[in-house]
């Protein structure tokens, strides 16, 4: 079912309980950024962010729009693709106020420390093109507060989505995946925490993830050795002038 441990849910290792309980704050939250801080293509939290980019070769179909429709709001953001697992420099955002049981509940995560955080929604009939991403182990929580939004990774070999269940999950994201399209006039999220798993985390993935090369099984994050990301991903930098530009390069979906 979790396809050989790409995907494993962990909800026994987190506060299930207590994250339900956000549902309410969590939609009303993504409501009042909306109307308060509008749609833009900042990408730095003074705006909810338009568009969700992923990059070309790293999509599955290479013909799919470069940026999904998918909407974003920052909570804690840091400036460099490297440094999105690491708590210093990663600054809450004004949007972060919104969210205050959220931001609460977030540290009691068996995180030792937690860097980008962020909200991914929509309710107007998107879906996240199955891509991967560019590094094999990455530390974080995939979180919904709610059953709704449909998440998954995808097996190429087999053409399968394997779907996700629960509401703290971990994956491999350098495996292929995405998300369902959301019902029009539905909003649906799902939260992203990045940091450093606890030592009991970080066994329970190595004693279930059954894809790891023997130079994997270390568990060490390859951030440190990618330093060409912070080039693959210029827009965690960007002004918003820089990013509209990208934008238009890219081309809108
Ligand atoms: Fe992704």
């Amino acid at each position: 079912m979790d396809f050989e441990g790409r995907w494993l849910k962990l909800d026994d290792f987190v506060d299930i309980d207590g994250l339900r309980q956000l549902d309410d704050e969590v939609r009303a939250g993504i409501e009042r950024c909306m109307e308060k801080h509008g749609v833009g293509d900042s990408m730095m939290g003074s705006k909810v962010n338009r568009f969700f980019p992923s990059l070309p070769d790293l999509r599955y179909d290479k013909s799919a729009p470069v940026l999904s429709k998918l909407k974003t709001i920052n909570l804690k953001m840091p400036r460099a693709y490297t440094r999105i697992h690491l708590a210093d420099g990663a600054e809450p955002t004004e949007m972060a106020r919104e969210f205050p049981g959220l931001v609460r509940w977030v540290e009691s995560l068996p995180l030792l420390q937690h860097g980008r955080f962020f909200v991914i929604f929509d309710h107007e009939g998107a879906h996240e093109p199955i891509h991967r991403g560019p590094v094999p182990y990455q530390e974080f929580f995939w979180l919904r507060t709610n059953l709704d939004k449909q998440f998954f990774v995808f097996d190429e070999t087999t053409q399968t989505k394997h779907y996700f269940e629960g509401h703290a999950v971990w994956f491999d994201q350098h495996t292929y995946h995405g998300c369902d399209e959301t019902p029009v006039g539905e909003l649906q999220w799902s939260i992203r925490v990045d940091g450093q798993f606890t030592p009991e985390v970080r066994k329970y993935i190595a004693e279930h993830f059954r894809g790891w090369t023997d130079e994997q099984r270390t568990l060490v994050p390859r951030y440190e050795q990618a330093r060409d990301l912070d080039d693959l991903y210029p827009a965690l930098s960007s002004t918003p002038d820089e990013l509209g530009k990208m934008v238009q390069t890219m081309g809108e979906p």
